[in-house]
């Protein structure tokens, strides 16, 4: 045998048995009379004691890979910060598999190697104990969502992942197709569309761990490539679903981090707007936004007439808002062609600010009323005609100060539904669609998309805790007469809606159940439970913010002669030009 034990799991009760370990050198302390090696695997680190002429004869250095046999003995001084730490293992035989070249990274939680070295790499990267702890939390979490769907009677399925292009409203990777020159298949931004046929074939509950593919620019919660765990079901109303993707979430979180979630909070997507300035709000924190149109609705004050004013409060916060964080928020919102923000503070019972002397006493009154202004609260205020976009910026500026406030505590989690989305908005007074085109508008609005379809709302839902977005989906259209309409206002010709998804409009007219679904982003989940905001922390082999692997060197340009099997030339855009 190998191994009899692991890295991991020898305690003070194994003290006098003799074991046999296989791992990595992680440390090497030459003390003279005795050499100390940390040796490391998945599940763990254990010390081992040497006598230094052992390690003399096998020259032993960081990430050689070994099998040691040797006796637990008790450590004279015990480790507290380690699992391992009240032993040792008195090392009596080493037989190294494998040497290591001198790694160029040290193989270790804190590193300040470049991200792109460490994706070169990635297979040193992965042996740090951080990342074997996140690959070892999405395991977790898909194998307790698969376990959640299983016991409710959800069917895996896969889907194909050469399909027709679906309108997901991304770019599409393209895959040139050999023995149909000149076409391409489209990999999947999401299985969409073949889960809601799946749906008009009977399959009634289905799920998959679906991987989707996206040409978009990247962000560090944004990969090319990442997986869904993509849910449809038949015969069901908006609750059935929800019921379904907060069960799958408590799941999880119990599973995962021994965490009791909550009932998820609710919101409109108007609610979150409003409020929060936000379409996925993070509800660990209030300052909430206030609209003050009705306090300013008779103001003098030239910058407020024919706008929309919003604020909102920071409790004890008027000392510490400084010039320096005011010019910070001024940049802030001049990303969204908003005014630099006003400012109210309440210091020593007095009001000071620059906009104090443009209003009135009974303004000034009513804003106090209204925020329950107290000593050392501070107001930020600003206006704009777009109620939308004054909402989003101060929103924006609403998470920078929870952040300087010390207002978000890391060990909550706030989950929440946001509901009624918008399916359709308006553009420079054109309709501009704001959902897939398969979205059910909810059953009393329909009337709008033949009045003003911008007042249409939808049964949509997306999942949002501490103000990430986890998963979207909404009930599908199974109704052709409402999705006829629907391509209608898309501007969509006959001709385009057959060449685009003919297919599909074809199977709807094949009594089509009510279904609808969701997909989880997986990545996302796991970003969550492991504590991390960036999306390549939780990933085996990511793209960096190019798209690109600087390990393997994808993508690549390839041979002519497999350019020429597939008739494809590319052309030098230099030369070109
Ligand atoms: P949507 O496009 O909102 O919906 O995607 C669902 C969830 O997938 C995650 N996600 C991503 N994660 C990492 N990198 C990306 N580039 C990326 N893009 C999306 C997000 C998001 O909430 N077919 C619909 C779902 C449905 O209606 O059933 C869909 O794909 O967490």
């Amino acid at each position: 045998m190998l191994r009899t034990k692991n890295c991991g799991e020898l305690r003070k009760e194994n003290v006098g048995e003799t074991v046999a370990l296989c791992g990595w050198v992680s440390k090497v302390r030459n003390l003279g009379a005795l050499v100390f090696i940390d040796l490391r695997d998945r599940y763990g680190v254990t010390q081992l004691s040497l006598t230094p002429e052992m390690y003399e004869k096998y020259h032993l250095r960081s990430e050689y890979c070994l099998r040691v046999e040797g006796e637990v003995i008790l450590r004279s001084s015990p480790n507290k910060e380690m699992d391992t730490g009240e032993i040792e293992i008195d090392v009596k035989d080493i037989n190294v598999f494998s040497s290591s070249a001198n790694p160029p990274f040290i193989i270790a939680d804190k590193t300040d190697a470049l991200e792109d070295t460490r994706l070169k790499m990635r297979y040193l990267d992965l042996r740090r104990p951080i990342l074997q702890k996140n690959l070892q939390i999405r395991a977790k979490t898909v194998s307790s969502m698969r376990e959640y769907l299983e016991e409710n009677g959800f069917l895996e399925i896969e889907t194909p992942t050469l399909i027709k292009s679906t309108p997901e409203g991304a770019r599409d990777y393209l895959v040139p197709s050999r023995l149909k020159p000149g076409t391409f298949y489209a990999l999947p931004q999401s299985p969409q569309i073949y889960k809601q046929l799946l749906m008009i074939a009977g399959m009634d509950k289905y799920y998959q761990v679906a991987r989707c593919y996206r040409d978009e620019d990247l962000r560090a919660d944004r990969q090319p490539e990442f997986t869904q765990i993509d849910v449809e079901m038949s015969f069901v109303e908006r609750e059935d679903v929800l019921l379904v993707i907060q069960g799958m979430l408590k799941k999880a979180f119990k599973d995962v981090l021994n965490v009791d979630l909550k009932d998820f909070a609710r919101l409109t997507y108007a609610e979150c707007i409003s409020k929060y300035g936000s379409d996925k709000p993070d509800l660990r924190y209030t300052l909430y936004l206030h609209d003050l149109d009705e306090i300013f609705k008779n103001s003098t004050f030239a910058l407020f007439n024919n706008v929309h004013i919003k604020g909102f409060k920071v409790d004890g916060y008027a000392e510490h808002c400084s010039r320096k964080m005011q010019d910070e928020d001024a940049r802030l919102l001049s990303d969204y062609h908003l005014h630099a923000p006003l400012y109210i503070k309440k210091l020593n019972g007095e009001l000071t600010g620059s906009v104090i002397k443009n209003l009135s006493q009974e303004e000034i009154d009513s804003l106090v009323k209204e925020f329950e202004l107290k000593d050392n609260d501070v107001l930020v205020l600003d206006f704009n005609s777009d109620y939308e976009n004054l909402s989003l910026g101060l929103g924006a500026l609403r998470k920078t100060y929870a952040s300087r406030a010390n207002l978000i505590d890391e060990n909550v989690y706030e989950p929440l539904f946001v509901l009624d989305w918008p399916i359709f908005g308006r553009e420079n007074g054109e309709i501009v669609s704001l959902s897939n085109p398969f979205t059910r508008p909810k059953d009393e609005h329909v009337k709008y998309l033949y009045e003003d379809p911008t007042k249409a709302l939808s049964y949509a839902y997306d999942t949002v805790i501490n103000g990430i977005e986890l998963s979207s989906g909404s009930l599908r259209i199974y109704d052709a007469k409402v999705q006829e309409r629907i391509f209608e206002l898309l501007n969509l010709s006959e001709e385009e809606i057959k060449a685009k998804f003919g297919f599909f409009v074809d199977a709807l007219k094949y009594g089509t159940p009510p279904h609808g679904g969701f997909a989880f982003g997986l990545d996302r989940l796991v970003m969550i439970f492991a504590h991390t905001d960036n999306i390549r922390e939780v990933i085996a082999f990511p793209k960096n913010l190019q798209a690109a692997c600087p390990m393997a060197q994808a993508p690549s340009k390839v041979d002519d002669s497999a350019l020429k099997i597939l008739h494809i030339k590319t052309v030098d855009e230099e030369k070109d030009e």
